[in-house]
Parts: C-alpha cells; structure tokens; sequence
C-alpha cells in the first residue's frame, strides 16, 4: 500500500488538532484512500510543549528546506498563521512540486492571485477549505455543487472568537477581557486576538468568499470593516432592551446596478433571526444564488479539531483526485 506523506508546517493548536484528527480517524481515511497517511516531517520550534497526542521527536525539524526538498513528500499542510513567513513558504513549496493546504486566511487574503498563479503554473493542488467557516465545507460547496449559480449576496458570522465573545458576554453576563481569554484558551483566537476583535479576521475571510463567488478580489484593508471593542454590557442590554442581539456580521452583496459592496461590522440582529441563535464559536453563512436561491451553513467556525477536520478534508480530496 503506497503511502502519502505530508509535510506539516506549524503545530500550535491548529497542527495539532490535524494532526490529532489523523490519528483518531486514520483507519478510515485510510480505507477510504487505500493508501496510508503520514505525517513524516513537522516544521516547528517549540518540541518540548504538552500537546495531548505523542508526536515521535524525529518527525521536528526547524529547516523548511528539509520538508520542499524532501522528494517523497506528496502535500505540505502551512498552519503557522499570520501573512509571512507563511506565504513564502507556500510559494517555496509549490515550486518544488507539492500540493499545498493551508488554513490561513491572513495569507490567502493578502496574498489571493499570486498564491493561485504560482499554483496554476505549477500545476499542483492549492485547497484552504479550514480558511474559512472552521469545519464548515462552503468553499468546497461554492466551488462544487453550487458552482451553476451566479451570486447576489453573502452573510454571516465568520469569526468563532468574536461570536464566543459576544454570547458569553450576553448570555452569562462575562466580562468582554474574561470571555476573550477564554476563547483563547480553547484554541479559537488567532496568535494576535487583534485580527478577531478588530474584524480583520472576519475581512480576511470575506476577500477570500467575494474571490470565489463573485471573481472580485477585494483586499481585506479595503473592506470597511469594524470590530467588536466597542460593545459594552450597555449596549448588549439596550440592544436586548429592543429584542436584538449584537453580532459581528461580514456582509457582501450585488446592489440593483450588479456593483458589488461590502462591509463588516457589529450589527442589531432581530432575536427572532436565525443568526441571532447562533451560539458560542459557532459560524453561520447565508449564501443567495439566482438558481438555488438561500442556502445557509452552520458549524464549528473555529477549535482544532473542527479545522483539523477540513485540512484533512482537502489532503484526503487531493489524494483521491491528483494523487492517482
Ligand atoms: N480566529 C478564528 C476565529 C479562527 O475565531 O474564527 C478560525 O478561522
């Protein structure tokens, strides 16, 4: 039985959730593949940390070079975050050949032709299902099943952070500085938690779903966007006071004239509004098509197994469909 083997860069919460989903579910996704998976070589400094699952300390390195040269690795997951050196790190590996899957939004977002260029020449796979909505399979969906519709409007909650935040603050009275240490506790919140309370995040995440749906790159520091610092108790209870909610909303639409406009921001949600139940890190994404009309997804936006689930999700799709 021939063996894929990965490269994995980056195990902070994110590598290790995937890599924890592997070994959890490895029987059947290897019986799905007929093929055995592993994770040969890992990028990352810090091998000493306790991560709940063994991790064979041959499998460290701190050379990237080690995992782009290695001639035997098939696909290079990135999940070290943040714009750089994350990019040149994808790029480095798709010029060598490898297929690449990541989760990184931040880099995705700044970085969307060029990493899709490079891809395309080198003719390797390049899938991001985890950069956005965690476990939940809309990128793939968009691309798939929904791929005969032309889009009029995207909306939704796309940051777990942020939504945690919000429900804990107005459900269990939490202070805003508790609630966020606390979805940083759980492994929701990005290496900075600026990028998720200031909205960047949720921007990220709507360059890359206005580059799929609409074929419009938009960069993320052009999207108008706000965070959530400034919700107070006092204005989740005036907003309760008026039957609302506040949630953070990352919001692309057609206007009548086919222009496309965009914003993020906290916005007063109707309790009655399904997004207004959407609880904890949960994300939710309303998607409007001229054939299929609404279709709504709802998931795990965020934690390492929900994202560990979607990056397996692309190397299992990539195994089956360009490793033959
Ligand atoms: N920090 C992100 C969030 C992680 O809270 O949604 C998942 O993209």
């Amino acid at each position: 039985m021939k063996t894929i083997k990965i490269g994995l860069l980056g195990m902070g919460n994110i590598g290790t959730g995937t890599y924890k989903t592997l070994e959890m579910n490895r029987t059947e996704i290897e019986s799905t593949l007929d093929r055995k998976v592993e994770i040969v070589k890992i990028l990352e400094k810090d091998t000493e940390r306790d991560r709940g699952i063994a991790v064979p300390k041959e499998k460290f390195t701190q050379d990237p070079d080690e995992i782009f040269n290695d001639p035997e690795i098939d696909i290079v997951i990135e999940l070290l975050g943040g714009i750089e050196p994350a990019t040149s790190f994808m790029l480095a590996a798709m010029e060598k050949g490898k297929h690449v899957v990541t989760a990184n939004k931040a880099a995705i977002a700044a970085n969307y032709h060029k990493l899709m260029d490079i891809a395309k020449a080198n003719h390797i796979a390049f899938k991001f299902e985890a950069s956005v909505g965690g476990g939940i399979p809309i990128l793939g969906t968009l691309l798939g099943p929904l791929r005969a519709n032309k889009f009029h409007e995207v909306m939704g909650i796309l940051n777990g952070t942020t939504n945690y935040i919000l429900h804990m603050m107005t459900k269990e009275g939490m202070d805003y500085d508790v609630a966020l240490k606390d979805a940083q506790a759980q492994g929701f919140a990005e290496a900075d938690p600026t990028a998720d309370v200031e909205g960047i995040d949720a921007a990220n995440k709507l360059t890359i779903l206005m580059a799929l749906m609409f074929d419009k790159y938009v960069a993320p520091e052009d999207i108008p966007t706000t965070g959530i610092t400034g919700i107070t108790k006092e204005k989740i209870e005036e907003a309760h006071s008026n039957k609302c909610k506040i949630k953070l909303i990352a919001h692309a639409w057609k206007d009548d004239n086919d222009e496309i406009k965009y914003e993020v921001r906290p916005m007063y949600i109707s309790e009655t509004h399904p997004l207004a139940n959407i609880n904890k890190e949960f994300n939710a994404v309303f998607v409007k098509g001229n054939a299929v009309d609404d279709v709504m997804f709802y998931g795990k936006g965020a934690g390492p197994l929900p994202t560990g689930s979607a990056v397996l999700g692309d190397v299992i799709d990539i195994a089956k469909t360009v490793l033959r």
